[in-house]
């Protein structure tokens, strides 16, 4: 029987990317969106693919999203926390809103949407945990305080929910994408985006599926022995 897949912000940019290359390989997939009708209607239309609309920020709507997915297409294998924002300004200038809003859709939207399947998988001896971290968790960055701050604790969340689920067929990895050609790099200025890709070896943005990829090979029988890993996606940008 086919697995079911759960894609946080799944209908565009990475996580539609994510989406697509899981239904491809033969999952049912679940995209959520936090805000985007029009955008979620089309993703649906094109691709087949359903999504469904709930604030990863909120435990309660979070719980009551993933048990009609559950309902609707079976019990969740594999997650992939992608759902993320920015908030971006230097941290003179963040104000404890932006700080916050960062923390409730990236972090604490990752235990929303890990935390109502774990039961499941541990009694069902299998699950896949993939969070979408980023090079800015690994390295920081300029006016990404929060963001930086969400994305390495996601690194922390893995490894420890890694310890936790190895001995019964769960593993939680991370993928940390470098600068991807998304709406969200598209919306830094553009003299600060050109002065970045200048310090990408490969001299440009990486793609969405090429992030995509990665998740499909986490998400799959072949790697059940990795566990508690980052695999980083930078163009070799910046390593660990
Ligand atoms: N390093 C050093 N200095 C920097 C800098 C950097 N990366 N970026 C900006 N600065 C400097 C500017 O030159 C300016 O200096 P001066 O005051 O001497 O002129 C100062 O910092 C910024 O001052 P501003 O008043 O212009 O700042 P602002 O309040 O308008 O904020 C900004 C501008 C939000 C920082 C904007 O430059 C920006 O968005 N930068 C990009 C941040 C970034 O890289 N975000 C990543 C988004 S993509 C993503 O997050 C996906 C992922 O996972 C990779």
């Amino acid at each position: 029987m086919a697995r079911t897949a759960l894609v946080t912000g799944g209908s565009r940019g990475i996580g539609a990317a994510i989406s697509k290359a899981l239904k491809a390989e033969g999952y049912n997939v679940a995209a959520t969106y936090a805000g985007n009708d029009e955008a979620a209607a089309q993703f649906t239309e094109e691709t087949g693919i359903k999504t469904y609309k709930w604030n990863v920020g909120d435990y309660e709507d979070s719980k009551a999203g993933i048990a009609k997915v559950e309902e609707e297409l079976g019990p969740v294998d594999v997650v992939v926390a992608n759902a993320g924002i920015t908030r971006d300004a230097p941290f003179h200038k963040m104000t404890p809103d932006q700080w916050q809003q960062v923390i409730d859709t990236n972090l604490t939207g990752v235990f929303n949407t890990v935390h109502p399947v774990w039961p499941g998988m541990r009694e069902r001896g299998f699950g896949r945990i993939i969070v979408i971290s980023s090079i800015n968790g690994q390295k920081g960055q300029f006016a990404q305080v929060n963001y930086a701050a969400t994305k390495a604790g996601d690194l922390g969340i893995i490894k420890s929910l890694a310890q936790e689920g190895a001995a019964k067929g769960i593993t939680a990895n991370a993928v940390c994408p470098g600068y991807i050609a998304t709406e969200m790099v598209m919306a830094v200025p553009e003299k600060v985006r050109e002065s970045i890709i200048s310090q990408i070896p490969a001299g440009r943005l990486g793609e969405p599926e090429e992030i995509a990829r990665c998740v499909a090979f986490l998400a799959s029988d072949d790697a059940q022995f990795i566990n508690g890993s980052t695999i980083s996606a930078n163009g070799g940008q910046f390593f660990v």
